[in-house]
């Protein structure tokens, strides 16, 4: 058995444990265990040599104090919420700017967590010189190449796992209509793997969806994708579950058998993107229900062999995407706008804090 080593504080004690819960909610927070309770996620996660990130805001990292000392203090790894992003480093066509993201990794380094460098090649998020020029698909091509190729050296050695492909299928399973589809055909999936692992091959390389935990479709043509690259030694290591649920659509079944499905592909998995949203307001029952929906990612996760990662998006209601996204839906984070502990927070501790997992190469 592998055990990951992480750099953490000695005998650190999760300052939230001192906070009370946001809201009663005595199921769940009853479920964790004292020695639990009192431990940060990072600590709870290294005994299984899982890390446990978060996606971070690095507005939010910089000019929020609690923000900081918690995003260094509980999570053993980071994924940049938006600044590795295409749009954000190569705003003009040929104009890189790197300084967001070089600083969240010099803070990752400081805190001893990996990175999760997202992400190389998706659909949104593009800048306007791209999306509004008028290229060739020879010049297309180039350009995706000469921006995987880049980005991957410029972080090269410091970047653990790359999501390299981020979202390219629609829920039944098609291809998405997308410039890259478009202008380059199916092929660029290959590709763009190919490109990356020649700029950084020890670089773990993911691709990473969402609505793919449970089995359909879409699950099923990741799969069928990764199986078929692999065969053709592309080099594709890992694939990430993003993990946005809503609890008004009720939890997904069969998450732990679906992970399983991908284990034994041999690729490592990762949940890469978790969070638990609602209609709002939330209430006890809602954060309840919440709180299992996070615990159901987690333990798919913790049983599957080669789930090598946690993240969730973001880790306080104070900075989430979702209320910009889904009118009237919110509160998806483990933490309250005010830094307190959701049933959710525990419900990750305990999880933690109760599992055996399969042992695993790592
Ligand atoms: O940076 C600009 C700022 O200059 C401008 O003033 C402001 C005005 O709206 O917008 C800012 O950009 C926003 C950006 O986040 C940074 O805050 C965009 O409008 C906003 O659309 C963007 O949203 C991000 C979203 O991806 C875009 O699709 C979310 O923060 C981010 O959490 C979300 O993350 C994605 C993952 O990358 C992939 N999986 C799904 C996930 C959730 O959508």
């Amino acid at each position: 058995m592998k055990v990951l080593r992480l750099v953490t504080a000695a005998a650190v004690t999760s300052t939230l444990a001192l906070l009370p819960l946001a809201t009663a909610g005595p199921a769940a927070g009853a479920e964790a265990s004292a020695a639990a309770r009192d431990r940060p996620l990072r600590q709870l996660a290294a005994d299984d040599r899982l890390r446990v990130g978060t996606a971070v805001d690095t507005t939010a990292l910089a000019e929020d104090a609690p923000y900081r000392r918690i995003a260094g203090s509980e999570f053993s790894s980071v994924t940049p919420e938006n600044v590795m992003k295409w749009e954000v480093i190569e705003p003009r066509r040929g104009e890189y700017d790197y300084a967001e993201a070089d600083r969240l990794v010099r803070f990752a380094e400081r805190h001893g967590q990996k990175v999760r460098g997202h992400v190389l090649v998706w659909h949104s998020q593009l800048p306007s010189w791209l999306t509004e020029g008028d290229f060739t698909k020879e010049e297309l091509r180039e350009i995706l190449r000469r921006h995987v190729t880049d980005t991957v050296r410029h972080f090269k050695g410091r970047i653990w796992h790359w999501d390299v492909v981020n979202e390219a299928f629609n829920e039944d399973g098609t291809l998405r209509d997308s410039i890259w589809l478009r202008e380059l055909g199916p092929g660029y999936i290959a590709d763009a793997f190919r490109w990356a692992h020649e700029a950084d091959p020890r670089a773990k390389l993911f691709y990473n969806d969402y609505n793919i935990e449970w089995a359909g479709p879409k699950s099923d043509a990741v799969l069928d994708l990764v199986r078929t690259l692999r065969a053709e030694g592309v080099p594709v290591d890992g694939v990430g579950f993003q993990g946005h649920l809503g609890i008004q659509y009720g939890l997904p079944g069969g998450v732990a058998a679906n992970f399983q499905r991908f284990d034994a592909l041999g690729v490592q998995t990762a949940v890469t993107e978790a969070d638990v949203r609602m209609v709002m307001p939330a209430d006890d029952e809602k954060l309840r229900t919440q709180a299992e929906g996070y615990r159901l990612l987690l333990d798919a996760c913790l049983r599957a062999r080669h789930c090598v990662s946690f993240t969730v998006w973001g880790f306080t209601d104070k900075y989430s995407w979702v209320p910009d996204t889904f009118e009237g839906e919110g509160a998806a984070n483990i933490l309250d706008e005010t830094y307190r502990p959701k049933p959710a927070y525990r419900a990750l501790q305990a999880a933690l804090a109760g599992r055996a997992r399969p042992t695993t190469s790592g």
